[in-house]
């Protein structure tokens, strides 16, 4: 394990998923040896984070000691603040097995900055169970500014899709644009600054068993996501004494707590349990070069697990960049009812299942056993393609979040003004073909 120094404010990072860290940002911080010495270096006090019960499996087990100038305990009793329209309950409204999909979420106009931002669409499942998950858009216009979240509910998946953002956390930072993911541990502190005038995008907020790299099967030791690719911060801090603001997620509501200093103020850490990034355009993207559209399994990006081998209660999927050249097949994906239910977000280009109606920004939602597939005009193209020769689909990422529980709009999402009311139309056009002959 070797220990990674920096000291600057601009992130630097090592790779790996899961890997067990070391990162100081002043030399000699860490402990050598042992994780909490009667004294630590430079007067800093150590804290355990952790991920994961103190008895998972070696494997599965997440942890990291922190260093800091304070313990994370030392803060003013929390109060109750209002949760705006961040929610956490899927019972409020009965859900319909309609295909549903909406426009993006206008900027706001108002100051508002990630937290504030944070417009719950859909979920399932239930913090207090440890099972399910949030799935939420954001809009923002300004940066969190002596303002720091946390979220005690789960860990957070963030798909920006707008502007440039770093998420400035208590074990190092993170700059993100478009086509790159963050995850943020349950429980972790940061802030997110904006690196353009507005940011905007899609978090999956998994209320269970922390993301993982699925495992490869017959696809051998490499491909799909790489875990070198993912990259963790290094340690970073900031000594900032004055007046701050700690949110916190808990239970499904927010709280607020003052401080006097800031709480990203870990000068060392080491463990297993950290943030990381992943640029989606490095994933290696496996597929037919025979015959057939295989399932979307294939572009498994990060699974979270559920108490039933094989079958996941999140998938990150995505549909990046790639070569199609099955012979003799309908290409894109073809009309299918599921027992998972997919959400759906295309963070740049467009999705070559559907003409038109899904934008970048927007979402859909088909939910367990509801039909879908391509649009008219889509199945129209791909039956009378010409499949001797390749379909480069360059310019497009879109992403999916699977579940194994059916996803409940919420009563915003369904009342929305960008709900599309007409989406059913795209369905219409498929003509009968069926003339009784072969
Ligand atoms: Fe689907």
């Amino acid at each position: 394990m070797s220990i990674a120094t920096r000291g600057a404010d601009t992130p630097g990072y090592v790779s790996g998923f899961g890997n067990e860290f070391a990162t100081e940002a002043l030399p000699g911080a860490l402990p050598v040896g042992q994780n909490s010495p009667q004294k630590c270096p430079y007067g800093l006090y150590a804290e355990q984070l952790s991920g994961t019960a103190f008895t998972a499996p070696r494997g599965a087990n997440r942890r990291s000691w922190l260093y800091r100038i304070r313990p994370g305990a030392v803060h003013r009793p929390f109060q109750r603040i209002a949760n705006g329209r961040y929610a956490s309950d899927f019972t409020t409204v009965p859900t319909p097995p309609n295909q549903l999909r909406w426009d993006p979420l206008p900027v706001p106009s108002a100051p508002t900055d990630f937290v504030d931002g944070i417009v719950t669409m859909a979920g399932n499942g239930d913090p207090h169970a440890q099972a399910g998950c949030g799935i939420h858009v954001y809009a923002a216009n300004r940066s969190m500014v002596d303002r720091y979240f946390y979220d005690a509910d789960g860990e957070l998946l963030i798909v920006p899709q707008q502007g440039r953002q770093r998420f400035v956390t208590e074990l190092g930072i993170i700059d993100v644009e478009p086509r790159e993911v963050v995850v943020i541990p349950r429980g972790l502190r940061f802030r997110v600054e904006l690196l353009d005038t507005s940011a905007r995008g899609y978090i999956c907020e998994n209320y269970g068993a922390a993301f993982r790299l699925p495992d490869l099967g017959p696809i051998g030791s490499n491909g799909l996501a790489n875990p070198r690719d993912f990259l963790t911060p290094t340690a970073w801090y900031e000594d900032r004494e004055g007046s701050c603001e700690l949110v916190a997620r808990f239970m499904g509501n927010l709280w607020s707590a003052a401080m006097d200093h800031s709480p990203l103020d870990v000068v060392a850490w080491h463990g297993n349990y950290a943030p990381c990034k992943y640029d989606l355009r490095r994933y290696n993207a496996i597929g037919s070069i025979s015959y057939d559209h295989p399932d979307p399994s294939i572009f498994l990006v990060l699974q979270s697990q559920s108490d039933t081998p094989g079958v996941d209660a999140i998938d990150f999927v995505i549909f990046p960049p790639r070569i199609l050249a099955m012979q003799h097949t309908f290409r894109p994906p073809w009309f299918h009812r599921n027992v998972a239910s997919e959400f759906m977000g295309l963070i740049h280009g467009a999705y070559d299942a559907k003409a038109e109606g899904f934008v970048p920004g927007g979402a859909s939602l088909h939910n367990c056993m509801t039909g879908h597939g391509p649009d008219a005009r889509t199945f129209e193209r791909a039956s009378n393609a010409d499949t001797s020769k390749p379909d480069y689909i360059e310019d497009t990422m879109a992403f999916m979040f699977e579940t194994r529980c059916v996803i409940r709009p919420t009563r915003f999402a369904l009342e929305s003004a960008q709900l599309q009311a007409e989406y059913f139309q795209c369905w219409q056009g498929l003509p009968r073909q069926f003339t009784g002959r072969r």
